[in-house]
C-alpha cells in the first residue's frame, strides 16, 4: 500500500453522530454521504453510519443510491436533487426515495411504479429562497392536487434547503422558514401530511433551532467540520479525517537552487528538501503550493516550489529529519494540528472541498 492514506476515526464519526443527534432534539438524523461521503468513502460510511441505527441516508444523484443499494443497503435511501426522467426506473427498480419539482416526472415515476405494481416513495421540494431546487410554494397545493391521482406516487415528505443557515445573520434562512411553514400549514389545511417534514442542514443544526421538524439532513457536520469553525466547536465536532504520508527523500539544496517544477521556488538558503508522495492527483490541490504546512515531529514545515501531480516538496531547513518520517497534512501530531479551515482559507474555499476533492487514489483506513 501506499504510504500516503485517509485515516477515517470511526470514534469521531461516532461522536460526531451523538452530538448531532443531541442538537436535533427529537428529529431523525438523515446522513448526507454524497460526494463518496465527502470524500471519506460512500459505502463504508454508510455501513458505519447504518450500524449506529441511522434510518436514512442522503445521496445527490440516483448513481449513488444504486452504488448503495449494489454494496447490500436495504435501508431507506433519499436523493436530494430532483430526479430527471431518466432516473425514474431506477428509483422503482431499487426502492429509491426522491425529491420531486416537475409533476411531468412524477407522472413518469408513477407510471413506472404502476407498472411494476409499487408505489414509489417522493419528497415535495419546495424552493423557498435558493432558486436552485424545488417549485415555487405558490403552485405547491396545485402540485399536490395533481400528484393526488397518480396511482404510482407515495408522497412520503417535504423539504426546503437553506442558502445562508451558516451565517450569523439569520434574517434570510428565517424568511425561508416562514415560506416552508406557511406551504406546509396550507398542504395541511387541504388534507396533505407527510411522515417527513425537513429543511436542516449542518448549519441550520448549529443555528436555528426552529428548523428541526422530524428530520434534519446532515453532510459535513458528520464529518467534524462546519463552514466556520466557531460553528463546529459549537456542536462540539472533531474531524475525522487525518491525511498523511512518509517522506521518501531528502535533497540537500545551496542558496539559489530551484525546488519543483517551473522555477516557482528558488531558494534563499541552504536546505534540505523532503519529498512526499502526495499531489494534486490525490486531490490535494495544486493551489496550495508555497502556500500550505505540513508537520513533520510535531513541528510545522511549509511546502515549496510547485505541488505536482504524485508528490510535494516540504523545506525541512536543517532539522533532523529523515526518509520514512510521518508527514501529516490534515490532522494533529504532537501538539499541533492543521485542520481543513487552515487549507481552505488559503486557496479561498470551504472544508468541503478540501475533503471531497480527495481522490480514490489515496487508500481510506478505518480506524
Ligand atoms: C439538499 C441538501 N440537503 C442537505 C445537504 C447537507 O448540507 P451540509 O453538508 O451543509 O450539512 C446538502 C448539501 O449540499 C443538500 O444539497
Amino acid at each position: 500500500m501506499r504510504s500516503t492514506i485517509a485515516e477515517i476515526s470511526i470514534d469521531n464519526l461516532k461522536h460526531n453522530l451523538s452530538m448531532l443527534r443531541k442538537n436535533s432534539d427529537n428529529a431523525e438524523v438523515m446522513g448526507i454521504i454524497k460526494a463518496d461521503a465527502y470524500g471519506h468513502g460512500l459505502v463504508q460510511i454508510a455501513s458505519f453510519l447504518r450500524k449506529e441505527n441511522v434510518k436514512i441516508l442522503g445521496v445527490a444523484f440516483a448513481d449513488e443510491a444504486v452504488a448503495l443499494r449494489k454494496s447490500g443497503d436495504n435501508g431507506e435511501i433519499f436523493v436530494t436533487i430532483p430526479g430527471t426522467e431518466y432516473d425514474t426506473e431506477l428509483y422503482c427498480a431499487y426502492n429509491i426515495q426522491s425529491s420531486v419539482e416537475d409533476i411531468n416526472i412524477v407522472r413518469k415515476l408513477s407510471e413506472e411504479a404502476h407498472s411494476r405494481n409499487m408505489k414509489v416513495k417522493t419528497h415535495l421540494f419546495i424552493n423557498t429562497g435558493m432558486n436552485r431546487d424545488g417549485i415555487d410554494p405558490k403552485n405547491a397545493l396545485e402540485f399536490m392536487e395533481q400528484c393526488k391521482s397518480l396511482e404510482g406516487i407515495d408522497m412520503i415528505g417535504i423539504l426546503t434547503h437553506f442558502a445562508s443557515s451558516e451565517l450569523e445573520d439569520k434574517s434570510f434562512a428565517l424568511n425561508q422558514l416562514e415560506i416552508f411553514n406557511e406551504t406546509v400549514t396550507l398542504l395541511n389545511e387541504n388534507g396533505y401530511h407527510f411522515k417527513y417534514i425537513h429543511t436542516a442542514n449542518s448549519g441550520a443544526i448549529a443555528n436555528l433551532p426552529e428548523s428541526k421538524f422530524n428530520l434534519v439532513r446532515a453532510g459535513i457536520s458528520l464529518y467534524g467540520y462546519m463552514d466556520y469553525e466557531y460553528l463546529a466547536s459549537k456542536l462540539n465536532l472533531k474531524p475525522i479525517l487525518t491525511l498523511k504520508s512518509k517522506v521518501i527523500n531528502i535533497n540537500k539544496i545551496e542558496s539559489g537552487d530551484n525546488v519543483g517544477y517551473s522555477l516557482n521556488f528558488i531558494s534563499e538558503k541552504q536546505s534540505k528538501i523532503a519529498v512526499v508522495p502526495l499531489g494534486y492527483g490525490d486531490g490535494y490541490h495544486r493551489t496550495l503550493s508555497n502556500k500550505a504546512e505540513c508537520l513533520i515531529n510535531g513541528k510545522r514545515y511549509g511546502l515549496v516550489g510547485t505541488i505536482c501531480m504524485d508528490q510535494c516538496l516540504v523545506d525541512v531547513g536543517n532539522d533532523d529529519v529523515h526518509i520514512g518520517d510521518e508527514v501529516i497534512f490534515i490532522g494533529n501530531q504532537g501538539n499541533e494540528s492543521i485542520k481543513c479551515y487552515e487549507l481552505a482559507e488559503k486557496i479561498g474555499t470551504i472544508p468541503y472541498e478540501i475533503t471531497t476533492a480527495l481522490k480514490w487514489r489515496v487508500p481510506r483506513i478505518y480506524i
